[in-house]
């Protein structure tokens, strides 16, 4: 599908990852996550969508669009850990995350594992359960076919499958799109995701743990992961919104854009005006709460750390101070979970109505209260050093 976007390429890694990455840098972030054999061009309507109110962050999982493959057997583990670097490396501590498919895989494994991570969840034509004999025997077909009959012949026979009926008449550059995602992934990947996709756990018996909103939208008539699939995670998601996208097939958010547009502004409408920002909690602001906007570099990575000074001459001391911030963060996140409830309680760090700048000094107050936090734990808690 053509973009008018811009493209950014990262390596982490050794690993160039390609993406967009477009709105203002302090909003709140939306990171798009394709289905398979897809790229991260399949959400350009949805980044168009939302990109005067969020930063919208599109990335190509590895092995798909122009992200590098790498030596490593896929796994949804994997890709999971190349998402959470990609984060990190864009210093992004928390996100909504959207994944479509095979992204909603990837999403729900994120979410079990670093739940602290994500703001909330939109979870499009996926499923939670685990390919059954039948459906790994048919990954396995599908390579063999690959390989006997190539690429041309897997995308045709693949699109047969992926959309309403209805869209073959009212949607072919969507569907000349979609084939054209399909034929331009390489064997190698196409092998390798098959593998990966057949290998995945089933993520249902955690979804009662997901405690962040979720929204829930499935296309009418997707026959891959058809509506019952999200009724399913929907009555074990708490509280969880179910969407039955009308006119759409399996890749609902390219068929019937204006439907599912609107549910998703509408769900992440509400996911920020019911969030009070509680005092010093790290998380991204609006654009009216900051007054400096960088213009990043043309198809540099933007700069790391997500609260802003409020001069460009600040830049350096508030990306050291974002970075530090963001690796004790981590540190407390990932290894003395039972802190995380007192991040929240930290002073007032980021810009809100009541206190509208960011200054170095919120920030440099924010890192010493939690390494102090940190470090009285540790020497209260010796033993759990290690
Ligand atoms: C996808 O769209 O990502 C695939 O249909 C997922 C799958 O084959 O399980």
């Amino acid at each position: 599908m053509q973009s008018l976007k811009k493209e950014i390429r990262i390596t982490i890694n050794n690993l160039t990852v390609s993406y967009y990455d477009e709105g203002p840098d302090d909003a709140p972030v939306v990171i798009f996550i394709h289905g398979f054999p897809f790229n991260k061009s399949m959400w350009n309507k949805q980044v168009e969508a939302l990109k005067d109110d969020y930063r919208v962050i599109a990335y190509d999982v590895r092995g798909h669009g122009n992200s590098d493959a790498g030596n490593d057997d896929f796994t949804i583990d994997l890709f999971v850990s190349d998402l959470l670097r990609f984060m990190d490396e864009l210093g992004i501590v928390k996100t909504v995350l959207c994944g479509l498919s095979m992204g909603g895989y990837i999403t729900l494994n994120a979410v079990e594992k670093h739940p602290w991570r994500f703001e909330a969840l939109i979870l499009s034509d996926t499923n939670c359960i685990a390919d059954s004999t039948e459906s790994k025997e048919k990954r396995i077909t599908a390579i063999e076919n690959i390989r006997e009959n190539g690429v041309e012949k897997y995308a045709d026979d693949s699109i047969k499958n992926l959309f309403a009926p209805e869209s073959f008449i009212a949607k072919k550059v969507e569907i000349a799109a979609a084939r054209e995602m399909i034929v331009n992934t390489s064997k190698n990947s196409l092998y390798r995701t098959l593998l990966a996709l057949s290998g995945r756990k089933e993520t249902c018996t955690e979804l009662s743990e997901i405690k962040v909103p979720v929204l829930i939208m499935v296309g009418e008539k997707d026959t891959i992961t058809p509506p019952a699939a999200a009724r399913l995670m929907h009555e074990k998601i708490k509280g969880s919104i179910l969407h039955i996208i009308g006119q759409a097939g399996h890749l609902s958010n390219m068929e019937n854009p204006l439907e599912f547009n609107g549910q998703l502004k509408k769900f992440l409408t509400s996911v920020y005006s019911k969030k009070i920002k509680p005092a010093g909690k790290m998380e991204n602001h609006s654009k009216s709460e900051t007054t400096f906007n960088p213009e990043p570099g043309k198809h540099q990575p933007k700069p790391k750390g997500q609260n802003r000074g409020e001069t460009l001459s600040y830049e350096d001391a508030d990306k050291d101070l974002n970075s530090k911030i963001l690796k004790i963060t981590m540190t407390i996140m990932d290894q003395y979970p039972e802190l995380s409830k007192y991040i929240e309680e930290m002073p007032v760090t980021i810009p809100n109505e009541k206190n509208p700048d960011v200054t170095l000094s919120n920030l440099k107050t924010y890192y010493e209260s939690l390494s102090l936090m940190l470090n009285k734990y540790k020497t209260e808690h010796p033993s759990i050093e290690n």
